[in-house]
């Protein structure tokens, strides 16, 4: 499918998981794609591994002057950008009363900086150049719903989900949509983290923990990366155009509403 031919995307934390499926993706569907992510080295194997229409620009998203050189690159490397995925994220495990204001910043500097960032970056860009555009951020289920021991993550995918509706209020007259994904249990490393963290605060093994995970999800399993990015590359595209302010979820029924 070419759905996105002679479309530019840029997709952060594009070397791992969710992101390296949605450049992935998008490339199949005809995007030129600059893959953004702070693991230079993994990021460039990547991006080898996944061709020639594909540029690899090593970018820390937390920090301004960084996302304004990696856009700056990538339009020199193949233009305006039309599709902008802030997907880059981290998550900390454990009690608020024993959690750090510098643990609590650094996720927030990542998880809302880093779409602030991107989307600011991506939309100045889209209007200088009066093109329509489309961002979509990474929100969580937990962007919905307060979930123990990680609630940071919570408040910073809260966060993410509400500036992505104000921002789409105010790009729309631009014809620039912004759109959120939530994912719920998705197959990829960032599990290593949270299972180790639950293992701490339960003092089960990571393996009981990621049992526990699985058989929360009606549907019986994770969900892999690729599901996830096949509805980003649709949100993405024309075929979504009337689809704007929403947050979209993909976790196999594990929450609903
Ligand atoms: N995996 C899930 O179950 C799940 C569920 C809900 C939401 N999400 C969200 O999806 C997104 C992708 O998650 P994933 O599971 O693929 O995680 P992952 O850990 O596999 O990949 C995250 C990527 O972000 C990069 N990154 C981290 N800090 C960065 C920074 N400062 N600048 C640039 N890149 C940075 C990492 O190097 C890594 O390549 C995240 O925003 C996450 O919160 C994931």
């Amino acid at each position: 499918m070419n759905r996105h031919t002679g479309r530019i995307a840029f997709v952060t934390g594009a070397a791992s998981g969710i992101g390296l499926a949605i450049a992935e993706r998008l490339l199949g569907d005809g995007a030129r794609v600059a893959m953004a992510d702070v693991d230079g080295q993994r990021l460039a194997d990547e991006a080898k591994r996944l061709g020639p229409e594909t540029f690899a620009v090593e970018t820390d998203v937390r920090n301004e002057a960084s996302v304004i050189a990696a856009f700056d690159r990538a339009e020199t490397a193949f233009g305006p950008v039309d599709l902008m995925v802030n997907n880059a994220g981290v998550i900390d495990v454990g009690p608020v009363v024993e959690t750090a204001l510098a643990d609590w910043r650094r996720l927030m500097a990542v998880n809302v900086d880093g779409v602030f960032l991107g989307s600011r970056e991506a939309a100045r860009r889209m209007i200088a150049d009066g093109k329509s555009g489309s961002i979509i951020n990474a929100a969580s289920g937990a962007a919905k719903r307060g979930v123990g021991q990680i609630s940071g993550y919570c408040a910073s995918k809260a966060a993410v989900m509400v500036f992505s509706q104000a921002l789409a209020l105010e790009l729309a007259p631009h014809r620039i949509r912004v759109n959120c994904y939530a994912p719920g249990h998705i197959e990829t490393p960032f599990w290593e983290g949270i299972a180790g963290g639950f293992a701490r605060a339960t003092g089960k093994p990571p393996s009981d923990v990621l049992e526990m995970f699985r058989a929360s999800v009606p549907w019986g399993r994770f969900g892999t990366p690729a599901e996830v990015a096949a509805t980003v590359s649709w949100l993405a595209s024309s075929e979504a155009e009337y689809i704007n302010g929403q947050t979209i979820a993909m976790n196999g029924a594990e929450f609903v509403g």
